[in-house]
């Protein structure tokens, strides 16, 4: 048994961190997804989505998207998550759930959000849920193939540019 933080509680539930999460451990942290949306800042879109990031010693980092009467400048539940986490100090992440009021359809993450997931590699788990609850899980790897990542701009080159450019 291992203890998990969430930020106002700490409950007890099996440590699965070698592989996929326990199912006490999913339901929960796609609660946190649910919790997360109710704070959603979505005024123009109306279209309520939440986050919750798990870290491997089982801290939950939750967003919520933030939209702006500048319309470009909102911002997903998912980068809000995983920007809170970085800011606290946290670069490796177990897995996300992602909410919102999509009745049929597990919620799909956004390009740019895969992207921002796969900065932080590309083996961790994704979980798509609906509001009742039901899930569909995925890695990053698959929700963004052939992907771009930082190791990539360490490759060989045909030159190198000075840094003078
Ligand atoms: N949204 C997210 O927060 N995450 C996603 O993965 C999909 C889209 C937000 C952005 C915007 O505030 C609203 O949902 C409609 O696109």
């Amino acid at each position: 048994m291992d203890q998990v933080k969430f930020s106002r509680e700490v409950m007890n539930i099996k440590d699965h961190s070698s592989g996929h999460l326990s199912q006490d451990m999913v339901k929960k942290l796609i609660q946190q997804s649910q919790e997360a949306k109710t704070q959603a800042y979505c005024p123009y879109s109306k279209f309520r989505v939440g986050a919750a990031l798990l870290t491997p010693d089982n801290c939950v980092f939750t967003g919520c998207n933030v939209e702006n009467a500048c319309y470009n400048l909102g911002v997903c539940a998912e980068r809000n998550a995983i920007s809170r986490a970085v800011s606290e100090g946290h670069r490796s992440f177990k897995a996300i759930a992602i909410a919102s009021d999509l009745d049929d359809q597990f919620i799909s993450p956004c390009g740019g959000c895969r992207q921002f997931m796969r900065e932080f590699g590309p083996n961790w788990d994704v979980y798509l849920s609906k509001p009742d609850g039901s899930y569909l899980q995925m890695t990053v790897s698959e929700l963004l193939p052939a992907s771009f990542g930082p190791e990539d701009l360490s490759m060989k080159k045909v030159f190198d540019i000075p840094n003078e450019y």
